[in-house]
């Protein structure tokens, strides 16, 4: 079978940064700029019998071109607008210079059509990180606007293949087109736009092969707006070794994994299953489980490895102070369907929920629908900040903090995993704790992007 992952080759061999000459002088991206388009294309996402689907994509595809870099190295796109509407990108993960985080009107003014915008910075941690549009991501997301960039380690792991695997849903019309009710307040009230058609790396039945006995890295990312993976593996012995690009202290073994949307997983799995079976990442459903992507085990390679798998390197975050001497404030996240939100304001303006959903808000921030003109926190670099948070909501949001990796504070006192993205369970209560250590204006709010559009959006200043 013919898959696309010949595509999804060529545009990681070649796209890379690597070959374009890692690093770039200056802020300017010179006479011969690498350009990274946003317009429409057509994406074979569903079975053959149907048409192609018109999409939205980086350079015309889904997903975008996977761009590589080293740790440490710069990167530069210009980026060139070719969509019908405004857009911008955004670097998900990477702890960026404030100005290149590509967030309308809090680092940069909106991209129109036929425009550009050049974005060039440095990848101060490897990880598995990814780009997208941050205005109408509701709709530029939902029609496919994501690619993967990928930090490598300065000595990568002992693996004998790295596969990225970025997980979408997608809603699709009978014709396997895009359903255009993007604005759904019906969505945007309760958990979302979830799809009926679930990809990898733009395929539907996305497969590949391996060997037996082989030891595989797959950076496991979910560009999904809303939909959280419940992620399983078969064939496969796997250990966690990096969340949201950050390596953990210790491997941990892959059992059942809970990815919210923006959230990465990456991998090390040894190829377990007989020659002749298969190997997969299973996605668990409300009714079954099936393959969102396989592996047909060939013949089989070496020896299985004996050798466990190590850690990856740490990244250079830094380690939270003392957490009772840090800054500290409170985030009561309100609202949608069947949350008993009675009103919230906006610009400064008390609005009933008739008066809100009108302006197409349903869920609050500490009882503001729109993005407040002063931050929720304003620390000073190098301060600790703790950020409790309360979701008063019934609802799980996937809460993501701009230009920075966070740890959540545990029950025991103790210290979760560095992460961008951190799942909130309904009624849930979080507290996060993090050294604001990067200058800017940066962005906090639920990566269910039709909660963020919906008033679940604040920001933090670090000065
Ligand atoms: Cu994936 Cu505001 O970001
Ligand atoms: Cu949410």
């Amino acid at each position: 079978r013919n898959f696309s992952r010949r595509g999804f080759l060529e545009t990681t061999g070649a796209l890379g940064l690597a070959a374009a000459g890692g690093s770039l002088p200056g802020r300017a991206l010179g006479a011969a700029p690498h350009i990274l388009e946003a317009r429409p294309g057509t994406a074979r996402l569903a079975p053959a019998e149907y048409r192609s689907t018109p999409i939205w994509g980086y350079e015309g595809g889904v997903p975008g071109p996977t761009l590589r870099v080293k740790q440490g190295e710069r990167i530069g796109r210009r980026f060139l607008n070719g969509l019908p509407q405004a857009s911008t990108i955004h670097w998900h993960g990477i702890r960026i210079a404030n100005a290149m985080d590509g967030v309308p009107e809090l680092t940069q003014a909106p991209v129109e059509p036929g425009a550009t915008f050049d974005y060039e910075f440095q990848l101060p941690d490897a990880g598995t990180y990814w780009y997208h549009p941050h205005n109408k991501t509701w709709e530029q997301l939902a029609r496919g606007l994501y690619g993967a960039l990928v930090v490598e380690e300065a000595e990568t792991p002992d693996v004998d293949r790295d596969e990225v695997l970025l997980i979408d849903d997608w809603r699709l019309t009978e014709k396997a087109e895009i359903a255009e009710n993007f604005g759904a307040m019906h969505d945007w009230s309760h958990g979302g736009r979830i799809g009926n058609w679930i990809t990898v790396n733009g395929d539907g039945y996305w497969a590949s092969t391996a060997k037996r006995n082989e030891r595989l890295r797959l950076r496991l990312v979910n560009v999904a707006n809303a939909r959280i993976f419940s992620l399983g593996l078969k064939g496969f012995d796997g250990w966690i070794v990096a969340l949201d690009g950050q390596p953990l202290a210790t491997p941990q073994r892959a059992g059942r994994m809970v990815m919210a949307p923006a959230q990465r997983i990456d991998l090390i799995v040894d190829v377990t299953g007989e020659a002749g079976s298969e190997a997969s990442i299973v996605s668990h459903e409300r009714n079954g489980s099936y393959a969102v992507a396989a592996f047909e085990i060939s013949e089989s390679a070496a020896a299985r490895r004996t050798e466990p798998v190590s850690p990856l390197p740490p990244n250079p975050v830094p380690e939270t102070g003392p957490l009772g001497k840090a800054r500290t404030a409170d985030l009561l996240m309100e609202g949608g369907a069947m949350g008993g939100l009675r009103g919230a304001t906006m610009g400064g303006r008390a609005m009933d929920m008739r008066g809100l959903v009108q302006k197409g808000k349903v869920w609050a921030f500490n009882g503001r629908a729109d993005m407040p003109e002063e931050p929720l926190i304003a620390a000073s670099a190098g301060e600790t900040v703790r950020i409790r948070m309360e979701n008063r909501t019934g609802w799980p949001h996937a809460m993501h903090l701009h230009g920075h990796h966070f740890r959540k504070v545990l029950e025991n006192g103790g210290l979760g995993a560095l992460r961008d993205t951190m799942l909130m369970q309904a009624e849930e209560v979080a507290e996060i704790a993090f050294v604001a250590d990067n200058p800017g204006n940066w962005l906090l709010h639920c990566h269910m992007v039709e909660h963020s559009a919906a008033g679940m959006m604040t920001w933090i200043r670090v000065t």
